[in-house]
């Protein structure tokens, strides 16, 4: 970690540190995807510069530094206890492609360097009008001609409704100084109203009720940071894409591409959205208005970037594609999308992806599995097979990345995952796996993937585990009744140590 202020100021950040996690709607891939798919040619990724602003304790980047380690990671914030925590984490990994700067971002010079992919994820919204006016000044700065940016903020109108309550909150807690006890009667404040204000025949109540529903859910710390912060500026996405303007910056898109298609509201919303906007700026503006939009993950690149919107078949080409959607109702209650088509090189398709999933496949390789799979060939096969993932993808039923998998799906003869999950699983209960999404890992599972490092069979494996039993670190049941030692416990844990290889391996977890 480089210290490059004087005098490290303490934060609200270094009272109460920030709930620990992992964005994968910033991460690179994520922006490299809609970059490409809108016709820029982004740097890829397992060769590239990201720079996070307000990167905490660097729970978002760190995980991507171990995945792509050729490529060069930077993040700066101004808490020196989160930082602290994230260098302890990356002395233990002993990574060498990320630096941790104790650094304000007012303070950032040019001598940072120019990135590929900046993301600025929960500051925005935070900080200043000038801290605000900085990291889209910094975005300009330093961002390589087609680098990509990130910023995520509150908007308008949802936060109309969020700020109202924001502000009882704040007076009703204006005197008090320890955070537990703000969070605490901020809670109170939010339980007598949504007991007291009647919900019959009163807009008000309905919406105070769903709004404390909402924040019920959070923690303190989440709780503490997003709501009763002393700054909190929202902004209409109008007036963010404006001030980006003033920066020579342009609206690439958003990192949830789904919520960029108008198509997936009803035909009434989409027409009229369509007859009155005329720009996609107006497009997304009024699409807020009509969701009652509370915040926004807007992906920027510089103002001469040419863009091109218009989306065909053939932009999903240079993609690898995963989808886990299913092609016929079969009557279970597992949750996942259906995709519903007759077409035999389509369903060929759609079955073989699930059946791989989570592996992703080469748009080129997948059109020749199905045309084998369903034994067609038809002339447009490929194109019609391109525009149903397209339409997959802008429902949000399909992943497209650039990037090849650095997961395996199979069980090898001596399991791995990666270095980072094995630190993480030491402390904490959500592990990130190769795709960046959090898992959540039982306290069995916690201890059994740190055993995961190459160097054991499933016979060791297995030994392993039962003298954690024998040491009281697990414990196992069988129909109510403790196993402590004997064949049954090893049956026992035979079982526990197949499932959950093959739920790691579902997860993207394991690496080869
Ligand atoms: C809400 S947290 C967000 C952390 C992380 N990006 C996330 O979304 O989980 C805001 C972070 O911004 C940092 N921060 C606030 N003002 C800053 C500034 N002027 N320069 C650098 N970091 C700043 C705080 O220390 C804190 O870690």
């Amino acid at each position: 970690m480089t210290a490059t202020t004087a005098e490290p100021k303490l934060t609200s950040y270094d009272e109460v540190p920030y709930p620990r996690q992992a964005f994968p709607q910033t991460h690179p891939d994520r922006l490299a995807t809609i970059a490409t798919l809108f016709g820029l040619k982004p740097q890829a990724i397992d060769n590239c510069r990201v720079l996070e602003l307000a990167c905490a304790c660097g729970d978002n980047i760190i995980p991507m530094a171990c995945t792509f380690p050729q490529s060069q990671f930077v993040g700066v914030d101004l808490s020196s206890r989160e930082l602290a925590e994230g260098q302890k984490l990356i002395d233990s990994l002993g990574l060498k492609n990320i630096e941790l700067k104790h650094l304000d971002i007012m303070h950032i010079s040019e001598d940072l360097g120019k990135f590929d992919y900046i993301i600025a994820h929960g500051i925005f919204s935070w900080g200043s009008e000038e801290l605000q006016d900085r990291l889209l000044e910094i975005c300009r700065k330093h961002l390589n001609p087609n680098g990509v940016a990130y910023i995520s903020y509150n908007t308008y109108p949802g936060w109309h409704y969020r700020g109202m309550i924001r502000d009882m909150m704040l007076y009703h807690t204006k005197e008090l100084k320890q955070p537990a006890e703000r969070a605490q009667q901020a809670r109170a404040l939010l339980d007598f109203l949504a007991n007291n204000v009647p919900t019959e025949n009163s807009a008000y109540g309905i919406m105070l009720q769903s709004e404390v529903q909402l924040l019920r859910q959070m923690t303190d710390s989440y709780f503490l940071h997003d709501h009763l912060e002393e700054m909190n500026k929202p902004v209409y996405f109008h007036q963010f894409i404006e001030r980006a303007n003033n920066h020579q910056l342009q609206f690439l898109g958003e990192a949830d591409f789904a919520t960029m298609i108008t198509s997936n509201f009803s035909k009434e919303v989409n027409e009229t959205i369509a007859r009155i906007s005329g720009d996609i700026i107006r497009t997304e503006q009024y699409m807020d208005f009509v969701r009652n939009r509370t915040f926004r993950q807007t992906l920027l690149v510089h103002a001469e970037t040419p863009v091109r919107r218009a989306l065909g078949p053939l932009s999903v080409m240079p993609f690898n594609v995963g989808s886990r959607a299913k092609t016929s109702n079969d009557g279970s209650n597992d949750g996942l999308p259906i995709i519903n088509t007759t077409d035999p090189m389509l369903k060929a398709a759609f079955d073989y992806l699930a059946e791989v999933w989570p592996a992703t496949v080469k748009f080129g390789d997948l059109v020749k599995v199905a045309r084998e799979r369903s034994n067609t060939n038809g002339p447009n096969d490929a194109e019609l097979l391109a525009g149903s993932i397209l339409s997959a993808y802008a429902s949000g039923v399909c992943v497209l990345r650039t990037q090849q998998d650095t997961f395996i799906t199979r069980v090898t003869e001596k399991p791995q995952v990666s270095h980072l999950v094995r630190e993480q699983a030491k402390i904490q209960e959500r592990v990130n796996n190769q795709v960046h999404d959090a898992i959540q890992l039982d306290v069995v599972s916690r201890h059994f993937i740190q055993l995961l490092d190459g160097t054991r069979d499933k016979d060791q494996l297995l030994e392993e585990m039962v003298k954690l039993v024998k040491d009281d670190v697990i414990r196992v049941h069988q129909d109510g009744t403790l196993l402590q030692d004997g064949e049954q416990l090893r049956g026992a844990l035979r079982q526990s140590i197949d499932f959950m290889l093959n739920a790691f391996a579902k997860s993207a977890l394991l690496v080869g």
